[in-house]
């Protein structure tokens, strides 16, 4: 499961501070809440619903916050949920007003990124809703290497030659760099890293308007996302 705080301010400063008052949000993705468990977070638990593969975080989430509503998605992710079932689609839900996936299409092959955003644009998003979907670029690799360093020696100068001249790729288990999009038996971490241009192209046939944001230049403390706000 996956810790960590400050993820409301991040949506609040990327959405320009909208008034949540009364706004659905599904946390896709959202483990046991980070969002909601942010200290300024301004979402009611009445109007929040978290959907993530992570059956103990959605049952955390639960016991904490019962006025909220979490669904367990039972589908097969190597990481996350190994029992899981492949390719099970998602549930239909409600719509809602905002939609947030904050670091879970980091997670995921590019079919199903492509299958995910399609499906909740088309069938989770209310007409005049917002969906912010975060993805690293590549210039946020140093900060994951310099964190992996500290247990393992390796050549980092190394890595970032390696992926110079990329538009996307793949970090397995924190260290290993590869373009191989068939993450299926990999059951240690991997993290994709996407420059704009390919993260944009690759989940445009969903049909949507959209808005790229650069993270670098938002204050906060949410490890370096770059993220892309839709709209129908
Ligand atoms: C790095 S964590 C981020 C958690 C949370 N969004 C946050 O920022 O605090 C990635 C999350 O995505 C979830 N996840 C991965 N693949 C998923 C999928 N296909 N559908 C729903 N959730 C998924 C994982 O279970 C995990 O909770």
């Amino acid at each position: 499961m996956y810790h960590h705080a400050k993820k409301f301010d991040f949506f609040d400063t990327i959405l320009e501070r909208p008034d949540w008052v009364n706004k659905t949000v599904l946390d896709f993705g959202g483990s046991h809440g980070n969002i909601i468990r942010d200290d300024v977070s301004k979402i009611e638990p009445k109007n929040y619903t978290c959907v993530d593969v992570d059956n103990f975080a959605t049952i955390l989430g639960n016991d904490d916050y019962p006025e909220a509503a979490w669904h367990h998605f039972d589908r097969y992710q190597p990481h996350y949920n190994p029992t899981g079932i492949v390719g099970e689609p998602l549930p239909m839900l409600a719509r809602f007003d905002f939609i947030l996936a904050f670091s879970v299409f980091t997670h995921t092959p590019h079919a199903e990124t492509k299958e995910l955003v399609h499906a909740m644009l088309h069938d989770h998003l209310n007409d005049d809703g917002v969906m912010v979907v975060t993805f690293l670029e590549p210039y946020a690799l140093p900060w994951f290497l310099e964190h992996r360093a500290k247990y393992e020696t390796f050549d980092q100068d190394e890595k970032l030659e390696q992926v110079k001249h990329l538009d996307y790729f793949w970090l397995h288990d924190g260290v290993e760099i590869n373009q191989n999009d068939d993450n299926a038996d990999d059951t240690s971490s991997y993290t994709g890293f996407h420059t704009p241009k390919y993260f944009l192209s690759m989940i445009a046939e969903a049909g949507f308007k959209q808005r790229y944001v650069c993270g670098r230049s938002i204050d906060t403390d949410a490890e370096r996302q770059s993220c892309i706000i839709i709209t129908k």
